[in-house]
C-alpha cells in the first residue's frame, strides 16, 4: 500500500484509508432521516479491520454518530489483534446537538470526546474532527469549539485537529480561523469542487493533510448496479436519488466499461482509476474508502497508483456526469 505524509501532521498514512461509516448498521437521526447502512455484519467488519491492518491500511476514520457509537465500539474490539500504535485513528463530533442546543456547545464536545475514547477503548485520538462547518448564527460557537479542541490537545486526549464538510467552500470560509491539521472534504469524480472552491489552493499553501470522503459515492460510481437499488429502512442510500435512476445507472455502467477497456490488465481497472483520479493532484491527500468485508479490503489493497495523465483522462470521462 502506498503511503503519504498527511501534510503538517508528519504522519505517514495509507493512500487508501478506511472509512467505517458502514459499521453503523441501519440508523435514523432524530428527524427520521436514514443515516446508517444496512447489510452490515460485525464479524465481517472485524475481519475487514484485521485484513486492512495486515494490508497496511493504517488510517481508520469513524465518528460519534456512526450508529450512535456502534462503529467506534466495533473498532474498540480489535485491539487484541491489532496494535493500537499501528493505527492512525480519527473520530468526529458535530451531528448530534444532544441536550445543549447546538452541536458545538463546549460541554457537548467534552462529553462526546470522552464517550468516543471509551467506545474506542483508547487513551487518545490521533485526529479529532469538527464534522461540519455550521457554527451557529454569526459563528457564535466557533471560537469556543476551537478553544476546547486545543485544550483537548494540550490534555493529550487528541493529537491533531480536523475540519470537515460536504461543501468545500464552507471549509474554505472558516479554514484560517480553525487552522486544522487535516481537512476532510467530499470528493469523487462525479462531484468535485475541491479545486474550484479554492480549497486545494489553501491546502497546498498551508501544507494541510487531506482525507477525501465518499470517493466512490457510496459504491455508486463503480457502475455495479444493473437495476435501481433497493435498500432497507435506516440506510442512508435511500436519500440518494441516483441509486434509483435507471438512466444514471446505465451511464455509470458505460463509464465502467470504458475504464475496463482503458485499464485492462490492471488488478483493479475500475476502483483504481476512480480513486487515482482524486489522489494524483493531492500530494498530502488520501481517500477514505468505506470497506464492508475482507474482499473489499483486498480490492483496495490491490489498487495501483495512476499517472497524472491517466488521472486527467478519468476526470474527463466523468466530466459530463453530475451525481
Ligand atoms: N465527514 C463527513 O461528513 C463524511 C461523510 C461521508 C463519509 N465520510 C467518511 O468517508 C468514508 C467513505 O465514504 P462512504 O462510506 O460514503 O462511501 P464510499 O467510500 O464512496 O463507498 C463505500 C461503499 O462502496 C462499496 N464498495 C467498496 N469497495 C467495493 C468493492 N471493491 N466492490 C464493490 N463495492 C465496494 C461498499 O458498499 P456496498 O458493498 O454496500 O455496495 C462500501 O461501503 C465513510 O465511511 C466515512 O468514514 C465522512
Amino acid at each position: 500500500m502506498r503511503t503519504l505524509r498527511l501534510g503538517k501532521t508528519g504522519v505517514e498514512v495509507s493512500a487508501i484509508s478506511y472509512g467505517t461509516w458502514p459499521f453503523s448498521g441501519p440508523n435514523t437521526n432524530p428527524a427520521g432521516v436514514p443515516v446508517g447502512w444496512t447489510g452490515h455484519d460485525d464479524q465481517l467488519g472485524l475481519a475487514a479491520l484485521r485484513a486492512a491492518h495486515a494490508a497496511g491500511i493504517n488510517h481508520w476514520d469513524t465518528a460519534d454518530v456512526y450508529g450512535d457509537g456502534r462503529s467506534e465500539q466495533l473498532i474498540g474490539r480489535v485491539w487484541g489483534d491489532v496494535p493500537r500504535d499501528e493505527v492512525f485513528l480519527a473520530s468526529k463530533v458535530g451531528w448530534d446537538p444532544g441536550e445543549f442546543g447546538h452541536y458545538y456547545h463546549p460541554q457537548l464536545i467534552r462529553q462526546r470526546v470522552e464517550r468516543s475514547l471509551k467506545n474506542l477503548g483508547v487513551e487518545r485520538l490521533d485526529l479529532y474532527y469538527l464534522h461540519h462547518c455550521d457554527f451557529g448564527p454569526n459563528d457564535a460557537y466557533l471560537d469556543d469549539a476551537i478553544g476546547l479542541l486545543r485544550q483537548l490537545r494540550d490534555e493529550g486526549k487528541v493529537r491533531f485537529i480536523g475540519l470537515s464538510d460536504w461543501d468545500a467552500s464552507k471549509i474554505v470560509r472558516v479554514a484560517d480561523r480553525v487552522d486544522p491539521d487535516v481537512i476532510q472534504p467530499y470528493r469523487n469524480v462525479g462531484a468535485d469542487d475541491y479545486v474550484s472552491s479554492g480549497l486545494k489552493e489553501w491546502v497546498d499553501a498551508h501544507d494541510v493533510g487531506v482525507a477525501f470522503f465518499s470517493p466512490i459515492r457510496h459504491g455508486l460510481l463503480l457502475g455495479k448496479y444493473e437495476a435501481p437499488a433497493q435498500f432497507g429502512e435506516g440506510d442512508f442510500r435511500l436519500n440518494v436519488d441516483a441509486f434509483r435512476d435507471a438512466d444514471t445507472l446505465a451511464r455509470l455502467r458505460e463509464k465502467r466499461a470504458a475504464l475496463e477497456e482503458k485499464f485492462a490488465g490492471r488488478a483493479q481497472p475500475v476502483l483504481g482509476p476512480l480513486l487515482g483520479a482524486l489522489l494524483s493532484d493531492a500530494p498530502t491527500g488520501c481517500v477514505l474508502l468505506g470497506l464492508r468485508n475482507p474482499d473489499q479490503v483486498a480490492a483496495a489493497a490491490a489498487v495501483e497508483p495512476l499517472s497524472y495523465d491517466e488521472a486527467s483522462w478519468v476526470r474527463d470521462l466523468y466530466a459530463d456526469l453530475s451525481v
